[in-house]
């Protein structure tokens, strides 16, 4: 038996969810073993997420998209990462960054041509903020833009970025303060790139542990010719767009840590009442059963802090150390949690016939992306002693 989650569900929120888990359960899941095989990205993935409006969940309607409020969106992505977290993964970096930084920041023109294709999965967003040298010291990060005439000339390599290889818009952070005069977080703006401009290129795929249906890839930019209005918002104010949309963005990889969570439980509990030892299934032994409610206990903490977030943002409240620990929270919970899905399956939680070491690869990198944990701790702890 799976607990139910206690946060009340309007009947449109309910809906969503049934549409969300009918189509992760029958389009998604049974296909996600496979691309994690093969690290299969499957591009008609976008598209049939784009055809049910997953892919504007946030996007007003007169913008093509659902206008729906945060809760509702990281009900239906824990729907989605309880089937697959690379599919998770898409929709939170789409909806989470690209999508809202154009949005909140973007000119009307750049909201006009961009957001109705994001929405129906037309053009898949990205965002380029780190890069080798500069990951959780994110302003320290070196790619450069010139100004020349009515363009910017990029410069640079950007790493490790999410479906970076099948985007169609790029919110990418880059200097445009000059070397001799830098001016910090505040030399740093943002622009839309788009992979039709000359000097864009996708560089190398990363061979990674989990989440492997998800491409990640550096993207070189070689003296790309940028337009001018390509820039988004004010020049200089990148790195502030960037650290507000990761406010956000983390709110989704937290509902993403809780779907792999609940499903590595789900699993559990279902193996548990199928695997019999010493003439018992052992869902009768008090350690597998406690093993059971310390995961549960858990999945439903972190839900409870990620929904409680969610709400406060959608009542307009400022909530940025509890987006932190909704992630922090979460993304330790998906670790712990399919830690001890793996030990209740014993060996075959340690072969790929089941799918629970599939889940605790893809759990780690809740940890690390999107800001690790020991980043989210920094911001939790300066919040807590600013004076
Ligand atoms: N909202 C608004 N402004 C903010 C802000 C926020 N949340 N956070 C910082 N700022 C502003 C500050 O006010 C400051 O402005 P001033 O210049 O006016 O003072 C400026 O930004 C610089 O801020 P800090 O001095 O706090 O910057 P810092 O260098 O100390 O870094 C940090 C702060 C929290 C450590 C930040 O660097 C950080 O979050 N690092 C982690 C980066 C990260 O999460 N990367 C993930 C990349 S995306 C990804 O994972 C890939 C993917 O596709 C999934």
């Amino acid at each position: 038996m799976t607990l139910r989650s206690l946060t009340p569900l309007t009947p449109d929120q309910a809906e969503i969810q049934r549409l969300a888990r009918d189509f992760a359960q029958n389009e998604i899941a049974p296909r996600a073993a496979a691309w994690d095989r093969d690290s299969y990205f499957e591009p008609a993935l976008v598209r049939q997420m784009g055809d049910l409006g997953f892919l504007g969940m946030l996007v007003p309607e007169e913008h093509g998209g659902l206008g729906l409020d945060n809760l509702t969106y990281l009900i239906a992505l824990e729907e989605i990462a309880a089937a697959d977290a690379s599919a998770a993964v898409l929709m939170s970096v789409h909806n989470s960054l690209p999508t809202q930084m154009i949005l909140k920041y973007g000119s009307a023109e750049q909201r006009r041509r961009f957001l109705a294709p994001m929405a129906r999965g037309e053009m898949l967003g990205a965002f380029a903020l780190s890069e080798s040298e500069a990951g959780s010291d994110a302003a320290s990060l070196r790619a450069q833009a010139v100004r020349d005439g009515d363009a910017w000339i990029l410069d640079g390599t950007k790493s490790w970025v999410t479906s970076g290889s099948h985007a169609g818009a790029i919110l990418a952070m880059v200097r445009t303060d000059s070397p001799g005069m830098r001016r910090g977080a505040r030399g740093i703006s943002t622009f839309i790139i788009t992979p039709d401009l000359p000097g864009f290129k996708v560089g190398k795929k990363e061979d990674k542990m989990g989440l492997r249906a998800s491409p990640t890839v550096q993207l070189i930019f070689d003296r790309m010719r940028v337009p001018a209005d390509r820039l988004v918002g004010e020049e200089g104010l990148g790195f502030v767009y960037a650290m507000q949309s990761l406010e956000h963005g983390r709110l989704g990889i937290a509902a993403q840590s809780v779907g792999i969570a609940r499903h590595a439980l789900q699993l559990s509990v279902a193996y548990a009442s199928e695997r019999r030892q010493f003439g018992h299934f052992i869902k009768e032994f008090e350690g597998v059963q406690f093993k059971l409610a310390d995961m549960a206990a858990r999945v439903h903490s972190a839900r409870a802090l990620l929904h409680a977030a969610a709400a406060a943002k959608d009542r307009g409240e400022a909530v940025a150390p509890h987006t932190s620990m909704a992630k922090l929270v979460a993304s330790e919970t998906a670790m712990w949690v399919t830690t001890q899905a793996i030990q209740i399956f014993g060996g075959n939680g340690f072969v790929k016939d089941y799918p629970v070491e599939r889940l605790f690869r893809d759990a780690k990198v809740t940890e690390i992306y999107e800001g690790t944990s020991e980043i989210q701790r920094i911001v939790i702890g300066r919040a807590l002693t600013q004076s």
